[in-house]
Formats: C-alpha cells, sequence, structure tokens
C-alpha cells in the first residue's frame, strides 16, 4: 500500500494504476462503516484507493474541527488489512494552497435538511469531493447511506460537473443495538450512548408504521417527534419525510421517501435516515 501525500505524486501513482480504480474518500477515523465501502470497492475494482483528509471548508467556525477525532496510523493499519493500493493522505495546504478561492455550490438539494441546519457545510463537501473526483479520476467513488443528503448532494455534482465517476451507495453499517456507526460516536460518554439509541428507534417506529399502511407524514412525524422528546438526553433539530430524490417535503408518501433526522445528544449532533418503501439494507 502506497501513502501519498501530494497531489502531483498521486497523479503519477494514479497514471500507473490498473482500471477500474474505486475510491473510498474519507475523513479518517475508521470504522467498519468505512469499511464497508472499502471491501465493496475491493470487490468492484482492481485499484482501490482511499483518500483520508479531515476537510476543513465543511465544518462552520463554531464546530468540532480542532477535536475531530484523529488516527492515522491506526487508519493506515485497517487500510492496509484490506487490501487498499493506495492512500491519499493530503494535508491542508496541498488541498487548499495559499490564494484559493473556487468553491462549488450544489443548488436546491444541498440548501435543505442539513443544508439549512449546517450552512456552508455542503459547499465545503462538494469543492472537497470536486477536487477529489478530479484528482483521482476514479471509475467509482463510494459512499455511506447514513450521510444520504451528502449522497445526493455529489450525484448532482457529478452529473453536473460531468466528473465521470460511478457514485456508489453502500448501506448503513449499524452496531447491535441500532446505533448508526460515525466517527462522531467517539464523543458520546456512555451514559447518552442509551439516548442516540432513540434516533434508529424512531426510524424503527416510521417503518413500522409504514409497513402498516400509515401514509399520512404529518402522522408518522409526530409520532417520532414525540418518541424523541420522551428521552430526556436528546434534543430534536429536525425530523423530516422527502422525496428520497428531490427531498422535497409531502403530505402522503406515494413515492421513494427518505426519513432523516438530526438530533443533539450531550455535545454530540447526530444524524440518521431510512429510506420508505426499505432497499434491501439500506437504512
Ligand atoms: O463523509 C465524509 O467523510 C466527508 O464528508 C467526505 C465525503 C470525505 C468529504 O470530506
Amino acid at each position: 500500500m502506497k501513502v501519498i501525500e501530494t497531489v502531483d505524486a498521486f497523479r503519477d501513482a494514479r497514471c500507473r494504476a490498473a482500471e477500474p480504480l474505486g475510491l473510498v474518500p474519507t475523513m479518517g477515523y475508521l470504522h467498519e462503516g468505512h469499511l464497508a465501502l472499502v471491501r465493496r470497492a475491493r470487490a468492484d475494482n482492481r485499484t482501490v484507493a482511499a483518500s483520508i483528509f479531515v476537510n476543513p471548508t465543511q465544518f462552520a467556525p463554531t464546530e468540532d474541527l480542532a477535536t475531530y477525532p484523529r488516527d492515522m496510523e491506526g487508519d493506515l493499519e485497517k487500510l492496509e488489512r484490506e487490501g487498499v493500493d493506495l492512500v491519499f493522505a493530503p494535508d491542508s495546504d496541498a488541498v487548499y494552497p495559499a490564494g484559493f478561492d473556487t468553491y462549488v455550490d450544489v443548488g436546491d438539494v444541498a440548501n435543505r435538511l442539513e443544508g439549512q441546519h449546517r450552512p456552508g457545510h455542503f459547499r465545503g463537501v462538494a469543492t472537497v469531493v470536486c477536487k477529489l473526483l478530479t484528482i483521482v479520476r476514479p471509475d467509482r467513488a463510494y459512499f455511506g447511506q447514513k450521510d444520504a443528503q451528502q449522497c445526493l448532494v455529489i450525484r448532482k455534482l457529478n452529473a453536473d460537473l460531468n466528473l465521470g465517476a460511478e457514485i456508489v451507495v453502500v448501506p448503513t453499517v449499524r452496531d447491535p443495538d441500532g446505533l448508526a456507526l460515525s466517527s462522531r460516536n467517539a464523543y458520546l460518554k456512555p451514559e447518552e450512548r442509551a439516548a442516540a439509541l432513540t434516533l434508529s428507534r424512531s426510524l424503527h417506529l416510521a417503518r413500522e408504521m409504514y409497513d402498516d399502511g400509515v401514509r399520512d407524514t404529518e402522522e408518522i412525524r409526530s409520532r417520532m417527534q414525540a418518541l424523541i422528546e420522551s428521552e430526556p438526553g436528546a434534543r430534536l433539530d429536525y425530523v423530516s419525510i422527502a422525496d428520497a430524490q428531490t427531498l422535497d417535503e409531502f403530505d402522503a408518501i406515494d413515492r421513494p421517501a427518505l426519513v432523516s433526522l438530526a438530533v443533539h445528544v450531550g455535545s454530540v449532533r447526530l444524524i440518521d435516515n431510512a429510506l420508505l418503501p426499505s432497499r434491501l439494507g439500506a437504512g
């Protein structure tokens, strides 16, 4: 496995790599969710590349850039064990050299939900993913369904700017108790973990209601809200039931829907989602 820190050296290695090449972009502190992306990329491609870069432009000044969990040594061991061929691990100056001043704004789909609650977040994500897809030129790039809106934003970016990668979305990986894996789970204190389960429980409730024939989004949303509000350790940011492609909210589920939510537990803001009807293993 080659670990490469500069854009020029990565481009060089990429030229010599066997095709097809799959890219797994990450911000490091890798968990089983990331490794599921790597395994899928390994199964689909002759060369697997991963990137490790904590992207400063997707964090608001009030967010956790400085304290975001990092473990480069542990990450490299995990990637090596999974048979990754190339790792792109640039520092901030390699990605954003002095004078950098070009950003990518994806339209409507980036302005809802997380876009409203974290202004500028998707501008940072789209900018860095655009750079990664341009530098690495993967045949396929792999992202987790856990960040459902991010996947929609990246699909739109890839299509609108003709970046040419196939965007592959891999189902969310969960702990046995239902908590969706996230690097930020590392911030949860033991007593907060129980409160964090309110996210997956409320999604389970939505799925049960849907399976029982309920289609009224307000009815589902209010039962989910009540469940979350009954957990003293959790503070709801939003629950949304929306068209799974456009994120337009609707009154009755008459097409594939994305149920998504954001909840504060202690100092941690967690997100999760489910598709209705569920695609096998997708939520
Ligand atoms: O999902 C992530 O880890 C990040 O948003 C990504 C896609 C690697 C861009 O920094």
